[in-house]
């Protein structure tokens, strides 16, 4: 495994993984938008979408700068980035990089958005202190990051709690860190940012569809099981998700979105550079 993407291997995952990532992309982008307006987004901003995946948010948030604005998508998985090459809107480009060593964007973005990566990383200091050098001083960011102290499918199967907590042991086993979204602000003030502001995102059947959101907050689980385990672990999944087909009354999963602006320095500060 590429120790740089942490908890996610793409490469290891099956179709089932790419097929979620594109409908999480869309599911959610009328509430998105509103926190990326929150957030400050506006017309015309230079955007770096940080592990953009396959670009379906990136798209969106070109359209939403319209032509005067620009959106760079940078992400580690070159398989991924074929995919936002293929749909990307021409007011956008996509390059592989990694969020550990972002030297080539310094200064260049008046808005970042990093949507579900930071639950990946093994380094997410490191990672942080890179994505703070890319905004221009007075940039702004929004870091969208699942907190699973808010998840619930009722009522319940008997095997839901046994297989998220394997799950997420599995993850953290990996690097990741399910739980990090209500660890972000913390991430954010202590590299540097200002102006840290959390609010939480829950998706529920109703918000999104029930399909989608089973599909989300579900099918990603087994792919982190060893091989040898790993259709048994579907198996488990899928009963999961027949009962919730069946007989789901209310479901949640909470995301925190944070939003923060990279200081612009006071005169004190810039003497000294
Ligand atoms: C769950 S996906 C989210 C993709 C996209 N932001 C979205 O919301 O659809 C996590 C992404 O992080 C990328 N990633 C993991 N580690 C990375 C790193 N060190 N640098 C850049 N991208 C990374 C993966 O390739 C993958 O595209």
């Amino acid at each position: 495994m590429d120790r740089q993407s942490g908890s996610y291997a793409f490469g290891e995952f099956d179709d089932t993984e790419y097929q979620r990532l594109i409908k999480q992309g869309s599911a959610t982008w009328s509430f998105e938008r509103e926190f990326l307006e929150w957030a400050g987004l506006k017309t015309g901003d230079r955007v770096a979408d940080v592990a953009c995946g396959p670009g379906v948010i990136s798209r969106l948030m070109a359209e939403y700068v319209g032509d005067d604005g620009f959106v760079t998508g940078i992400d580690i998985s070159n398989e991924l980035l074929e995919t936002a090459e293929a749909i990307k809107r021409e007011n956008s480009a996509f390059e592989r990089g990694s969020v550990y060593d972002l030297s080539d964007h310094r200064e260049q973005y008046d808005f970042v958005y990093a949507r579900l990566l930071f639950q990946h990383l093994e380094r997410p200091w490191d990672a942080m202190r890179q994505i703070f050098s890319i905004l221009k001083p007075g940039g702004r960011i929004c870091v969208l990051d699942s907190d699973e102290s808010v998840f619930g499918i009722f009522p319940p199967h008997g095997d839901l709690s046994s297989l998220i907590r394997e799950s997420q042991a599995l993850q953290a086993q990996r690097g990741g860190d399910r739980f990090v979204g209500g660890k972000l602000g913390y991430l954010l003030r202590g590299s540097g940012f200002e102006k840290v502001a959390p609010r939480i995102f829950v998706m529920t059947p109703e918000n999104m569809g029930r399909d989608t959101f089973l599909d989300v907050v579900l099918k990603f689980r087994p792919q982190l099981f060893p091989a040898a385990v790993r259709e048994e672990a579907t198996e488990r999944m899928q009963a999961i998700y027949d009962h919730a087909l069946e007989h789901m009354t209310y479901g949640h999963n909470g995301s925190f979105v944070v939003k923060a602006v990279r200081p612009v320095p006071g005169p004190a500060t810039r003497a000294k550079a």
